[in-house]
């Protein structure tokens, strides 16, 4: 294989005390080389400490006294998520994770018989099973949108769906989870927008890689998780709910007694902000962590941190096409910090397990990450390689050496 040194590529300067300070912050960059950024990105110090200090606090005085306690930190988070994506803090409803987001939005809909969703190829599995469950139980429709020949939603045919099915609501995943696609989430919000359909947009695998203002993608509703590109813990997520969503009095099938008080035997009344989607229990430390997550974010410049781990995946999907056997499975004008790939007569869940005893953290998806896309590649499942910005070239460069020795001994 020809080796080009990683080092020499301009476009990826980056300031050495930058990356040190990033990396310095990310304990588990002394122990692994972790590729997996779109499964569950390594945590920085902040957040670690966030959760740790909160757990502590629990055991010492109590979990509901520690939630007091916590007060403004627990206000502070709902305002970092919230500056993260250009909102406010009353559009932020905290939840256990993207899927529980985009179900609660869901939820906020009355389906009737023959109602149609516009959704998109690529939407994750999850999103399409719900779609699905919904069909089978109150008879609706789900209408897939044609994808350009490139890969991603064409808005075009967005555009003549709306119009012929006057939907009841859109649903997108911006990237998919099986690519690095990145689907024209703004071209299809403002076609939403236009025709006054509802806009449900999944921005799990987008939050944290690369910034995101609400303001200039129209959505009534966004789905996110803390795990990935944005680097807090697993186990929480948000949803965010327009101003507008709130203003038509969009409300969850199920309020709890935190979304909602029963006022009267036969009465209820809801909380007038986005907290309405929230449930009375969940893990403050967890949100706590996510808040820390935010803050870091925001506090470093996205834009261009994102533009590095592009980059990083640039590196990668160049690298990897010099492998025999290897062909890169993205598809796409505009490509993310996710690569997806095959290699020949290669089980990409056997690939994972053995860079992992390198050190080296992949993932695979499956068929059914996305039945439709996969079939289109003609792909039974992939390897995932996703880079974040505080990887480094020397990182890729030991994946590479890796990867070639496991190909070269299957040969
Ligand atoms: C594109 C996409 N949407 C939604 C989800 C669901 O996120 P969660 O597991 O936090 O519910 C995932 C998870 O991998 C994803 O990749």
């Amino acid at each position: 294989m020809n080796r080009i040194s990683v080092m020499q590529n301009s476009s990826l300067k980056i300031s050495p005390s930058l990356l040190n300070r990033w990396r310095h912050d990310t304990p588990g960059c002394s122990h692994r080389n972790h590729l997996n950024n779109a499964g569950a990105a390594l945590m920085p110090q902040p957040v670690i400490a966030a959760i740790h200090n909160h757990i502590n606090l629990e055991a010492e005085i109590g979990g509901y006294e520690a939630a007091d306690a916590a007060e403004e930190s627990i206000a502070e988070s709902y305002s970092q998520i919230a500056t993260l994506i250009g909102a406010k803090s009353r559009n932020i409803a905290m939840v256990e994770n993207a899927t529980v987001a985009t179900s609660q939005a869901l939820s906020a809909f009355s389906f009737q018989p023959g109602d149609v969703i516009v959704t998109t190829n690529v939407d994750y599995s999850s999103n399409q099973i719900m779609l699905l469950s919904l069909a089978e139980r109150f008879g609706i429709n789900i209408v897939r949108a044609d994808d350009l020949p490139n890969g991603g939603v064409d808005p075009n045919s967005v555009d003549r769906l709306l119009k012929k099915h006057r939907p009841k609501l859109m649903l997108m995943s911006w990237i998919p989870t099986n690519s690095g696609l990145i689907q024209d989430a703004k071209a299809v919000g403002e076609l939403c927008k236009t025709h006054g359909v509802p806009f449900v947009l999944d921005a799990c695998q987008a939050i944290g890689q690369f910034p995101v203002d609400i303001n200039e993608i129209p959505c009534d509703f966004l789905a996110a998780t803390a795990r990935k590109f944005l680097r807090g813990p697993r186990g929480i997520g948000f949803l965010y709910v327009s101003d507008d969503a709130l203003d038509k009095d969009y409300r969850p099938l199920f309020p709890d007694t935190h979304g909602a008080a029963w006022t009267e035997p036969d009465e209820y009344e809801l909380e007038p902000d986005a907290r309405r989607f929230e449930n009375w229990e969940f893990s403050y430390a967890l949100l706590l962590g996510m808040g820390a997550a935010a803050k870091y974010a925001n506090e470093l410049n996205l834009k261009s941190a994102g533009k590095r781990a592009f980059e990083l995946a640039d590196m990668v999907r160049n690298k990897l096409r010099e492998f025999p056997g290897v062909t890169i499975r993205d598809r796409g004008d505009h490509l993310c910090a996710i690569v997806s790939a095959t290699v020949d007569g290669r089980n990409p869940d056997d690939l994972v397990q053995q860079l992992r005893k390198k050190k080296i953290n992949t993932s695979a998806a499956s068929r059914t990450a996305g039945v439709i896309d996969m079939r289109a590649k003609g792909a039974d499942a992939i390897l995932r390689i996703s880079p974040h910005y505080y990887n480094t070239e020397e990182e890729i460069e030991r994946l590479m050496e890796v990867l070639e020795s496991l190909v070269a001994g299957s040969r």
